[in-house]
């Protein structure tokens, strides 16, 4: 990391397109060794270095917020039409800048179901949701926007502040077991620090345009679950069979177990040699347990 500082550090402006929980971890640490990062969010905020950016009512950041503006990450989903908030109104002004870097934060759901088996990003995208369709359709216009764009497709993320401890706290949780279901994940910071490292080695790696982050371990959210208990050093309650649980979960809940599929991280960690931070969901969980 302390190359990055001098890699990157102030020469380099970073703007952060929505800073919600992946958005503000990134702009946190990349600040922290020294770079400039400004973020957006749809309201106002006091935090000095954001602006309000907003899609959904055509509020566009002033002019200024661009100037000498080198790196730009997009943690900003589709819109209700399935469109992409930055590309449909800030594409020419993205073009008209000296960028050398542009990240755009995607989902893994683009893969669609697998029954299970390994997916990477040679596997041709099979979205199974409207809400994929649109997310691919939005990779799409990144890639064809002309702009230096790297893409980075994330299965469930979590981290401190989000995670099954939360949902326990909150009594949120839902504990129900579908049999040979799994679910991919990542911890924030190992998407941070995956980026920063593939920056930072950017002249000594080949570009890959469209990169997975997950960890090592897709696994049952049973799992997960059990494991958030043990640490609480509480019982866990008797899981619900998925057939009977589903009547009572959203449509959005429901669409996530229609999804079965393993995440393969080989091209990040194996090929372009990233070390991941939390391997696996119980050394991310205990990381989550003790800054919660
Ligand atoms: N959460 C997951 O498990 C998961 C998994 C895979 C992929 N992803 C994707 O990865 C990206 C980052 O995820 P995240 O969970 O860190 O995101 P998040 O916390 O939901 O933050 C999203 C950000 O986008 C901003 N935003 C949303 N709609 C906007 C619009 N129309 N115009 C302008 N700004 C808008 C939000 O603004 P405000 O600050 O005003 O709310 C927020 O800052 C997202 O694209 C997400 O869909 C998420």
């Amino acid at each position: 990391m302390k190359n990055f500082a001098s890699s990157l550090g102030n020469k380099h402006k970073f703007l952060i397109l929505g800073c919600g929980f992946s958005g503000s971890f990134f702009a946190r640490t990349i600040r922290k060794f020294g770079c400039a990062a400004l973020t957006s969010s749809r309201s106002e905020k006091r935090d000095p270095n954001s602006f309000v950016f907003n899609s959904e009512n055509d509020v566009v950041p002033d002019e200024k917020i661009f100037d000498e503006v080198t790196h730009i990450l997009s943690c900003i989903p589709p819109d209700k039409n399935g469109n992409d908030p930055v590309l449909r109104i800030l594409l020419n002004k993205l073009r008209s800048l000296s960028l050398e870097w542009v990240g755009y934060l995607s989902t893994t759901g683009v893969y669609g179901n697998t029954g299970g088996d390994w997916v990477s990003e040679i596997d041709r995208p099979n979205p199974l949701q409207k809400r994929s369709h649109h997310r691919l359709n939005c990779e799409n216009e990144w890639i064809e926007s002309g702009l230096p764009v790297q893409i980075f497709r994330l299965p469930g993320i979590y981290g401190p502040g989000r995670s099954v401890f939360e949902a326990i706290r909150n009594k949120k949780v839902r504990i129900i077991s579908k049999k040979d279901q799994v679910f991919s994940r990542i911890h924030v910071a190992d998407i941070t620090n995956a980026i920063i490292y593939l920056l930072q080695n950017k002249d000594c790696l080949k570009f890959h345009q469209i990169i997975n982050i997950a960890d090592d371990e897709p696994c049952s959210q049973l799992e997960v679950i059990q494991y958030c208990y043990d640490l609480l050093g509480l019982k866990m309650p008797s899981p619900i069979l998925y057939e009977k649980a589903k009547k009572e979960l959203s449509p959005m809940a429901q669409s996530f177990w229609k999804e079965n599929r393993r995440v393969s991280n080989k091209l990040l960690c194996e090929t372009l040699g990233y070390k991941l931070i939390y391997k696996n969901y119980k050394i991310g969980l205990k990381n989550c347990f003790l800054n919660s």
